[in-house]
């Protein structure tokens, strides 16, 4: 089965059983300061797991792109990838276990003919916070699936959410194949075998997390499904791993093609490394809200990408010519994009900007890079490497430990990988407990202040279109409780009087205490409305339109999920403390309400 065929047997399933077939959102999360990108299906519905009314009606369906690099080191097993497509259903406070359970089972076994001697099922084994689901056990047992095949588990491994800090959470059932080809599958289910490959989640979000760590029965139930696109393609094709499927093979391909080393023994996992690292940057530059390597948030991220990219690159020699700085990714792109070419055109659209931007990177990094090599050979190591040498090769050069040792070897020397390793998890420690930091709040987090920032975005962005004219486009947004950042196309900086202009105007309509109202149609009605919108592709059919005015007065008009204050009175005094470069062409502003 093609990938394609997958993704429109999914979405033709679903929206046969009353889905709405919505688009993926973009990677780059809006309005969320809590992740850097979109990790799950349910991440950009989180407003309408809350209760928020989606215009597309109570049950959708989508494919959508994910980044995860939590998992970076696990990059290169099978199962493993930053980039990733989920294929998900959700049923927004409407239906509930039976169905979600009977329809994965239907789609697993009818729909994919999956034989339902490779399959096994894990549900929750209760604790505390929430009873044993044996529900859902009873679900599968009448699907006809056999008690053996069913385990129970704790909290950690069949609980989902919430995606920050707080938010919407609940029990899972998660659905396992047997990948081994030429191995029947164990009659009894040991969820600890690793031939087991976690297909698809059922999550049945019925308690929301709140800022204590208490469950709180939730007002709406959902239901929220994640099935993993390459896990799936491949075993659907008697794969083993998810780089042997149509979604890598071109790309592994191409790398053969420009390395020295081949594709065996030590060097697979150099190989699917840069393979999966291109392609995660390819996204992330190439989408609607892409993004360009900088020293921040999600332009870290990418940054880092491209320069492990790199210097995997190296270990298998994968050169055009004798120089050194020759650009050795644009075939690679060119790789990616024909795979996706159909499914994620704003790639072929954006191809110029995704190979200059990797381009750029890599150049820059192999400067810094020689000066990585200057510092190694000032270690005057006379037999061991030590761990933390290492390390700090690592950290600061983006060397990979692969590089250091095989520098180190030919010099005769050893490196303490031990030492090594232990640094590198006390590191993956601190940043994991740092990232888990930064989820609180989030889209989640639907406080007054959030909202009243909302507002003043919309207003702000009307007043620097008034003041700098039609060409200003908003670019991207992150808001918290404390403050507002917004992203806009501009390509100077602005002036003390222009940013006195906007704050004016964001008071005096402060000051007249305007209605802010809002209205559900359609796109086209919209468009026709000269609403603003950066979600144009988002939501599908219908669009929810705020409006802030009425009549002759109306001051902006602008699609978007919410939420928004009633009337602009309450809103305080607007201030803007920050007008910076965001990135080329584009500005940055930090404001608050005061
Ligand atoms: N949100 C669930 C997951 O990511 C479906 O597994």
């Amino acid at each position: 089965m093609t990938s394609s065929e997958l993704r429109s047997k999914f979405l033709e399933f679903y929206k046969s059983k009353g889905h709405a077939i919505i688009p993926s959102a973009s990677l780059i999360p809006e309005n969320d300061p809590s992740v850097l990108f979109t990790t799950a299906g349910m991440h950009p519905l989180v407003p309408f797991l809350l209760g928020e009314k989606h215009p597309a009606g109570k049950r959708l369906a989508d494919v959508q792109k994910c980044i995860r690099t939590g998992d970076i080191d696990d990059v290169g097993d099978d199962t493993h990838c930053t980039f990733f497509e989920m294929l998900g259903n959700w049923s927004l406070g409407d239906y509930w276990k039976e169905e979600a359970i009977k329809w994965s089972f239907e789609f697993l076994t009818k729909e994919l003919e999956l034989s339902l001697d490779r399959l096994a099922f894990t549900c929750f084994e209760g604790d505390k916070d929430a009873p044993k689901d044996e529900e859902s056990a009873k679900i599968w047992l009448s699907c006809g699936v056999k008690k053996e095949r069913i385990a129970f588990l704790p909290k950690e491994d069949n609980w989902w959410g919430p995606a920050g800090k707080t938010g919407p959470c609940g029990p899972d059932t998660e659905m396992f194949y047997w990948k081994l080809n030429d191995t029947p599958a164990p009659k009894v289910f040991d969820p600890k075998n690793k031939n087991w490959v976690e297909i698809w989640n059922d999550v049945f979000m019925q308690y929301v997390k709140d800022e204590d760590g208490n469950y709180i029965t939730a007002k709406q139930k959902n239901v929220d499904t994640g099935m993993g696109m390459e896990r799936t393609l491949a075993i659907l094709n008697g794969k083993e791993n998810n780089y042997e499927t149509e979604l890598f093979l071109p790309i592994i391909k191409k790398i053969s093609e420009l390395a020295k080393e081949k594709y065996e023994g030590k060097y697979v996992k150099v190989y699917r490394i840069i393979a999966d690292h291109i392609k995660a940057a390819v996204m992330m530059i190439g989408d609607d809200k892409g993004i360009t390597p900088s020293n921040k948030d999600s332009g870290y991220v990418l940054r880092k990408l491209i320069r492990r990219a790199v210097r995997y690159s190296d270990i298998i020699k994968m050169k055009y010519g004798e120089l050194q700085t020759e650009f050795v990714f644009d075939t690679i792109v060119d790789a990616v994009i024909n795979i996706y070419k159909n499914a994620y055109p704003e790639l072929y659209i954006r191809r110029e900007l995704i190979i200059s931007e990797i381009y750029k990177e890599e150049v820059q990094f192999r400067n810094t890079l020689q000066k990585g090599l200057r510092e190694f050979e000032m270690l005057r190591a006379t037999e061991n490497i030590s761990g933390k040498d290492a390390f700090n090769l690592y950290q600061t050069y983006g060397f990979p430990i692969e590089i250091t040792e095989e520098l180190a070897k030919e010099k005769g020397l050893k490196v303490d990988v031990e030492e090594f390793n232990k640094e590198l998890k006390n590191h993956q420690d601190l940043s994991r407990t740092a990232s888990a930091g930064v989820f609180k709040g989030g889209l989640a987090d639907a406080s007054e202040e959030t909202t009243k920032l909302h507002t003043a975005a919309h207003l702000m962005l009307a007043g620097l279109r008034k003041v700098l004219g039609a060409d200003v486009y908003q670019k991207g947004s992150n808001i918290t409780a404390e403050r507002l950042r917004f992203d806009f196309s501009w390509k100077e900086k602005m002036t003390s009087g222009q940013i006195n202009d906007v704050e004016n105007f964001v008071n005096d309509i402060i000051k007249k205490d305007l209605p802010v109202s809002c209205e559900e149609m359609t796109l086209e009605k919209a468009k026709e409305l000269n609403a603003m919108g950066v979600f144009e592709s988002k939501y599908g059919e219908k669009v929810k339109v705020y409006t802030v005015g009425q009549g002759n007065e109306v001051v902006s008009r602008e699609i978007c999920g919410g939420p928004h204050v009633e009337h602009t009175g309450i809103l305080g005094k607007f201030k803007i403390q920050k007008e910076e470069s965001s990135s080329s062409g584009v500005r940055r502003i930090k404001a608050v309400l005061e």
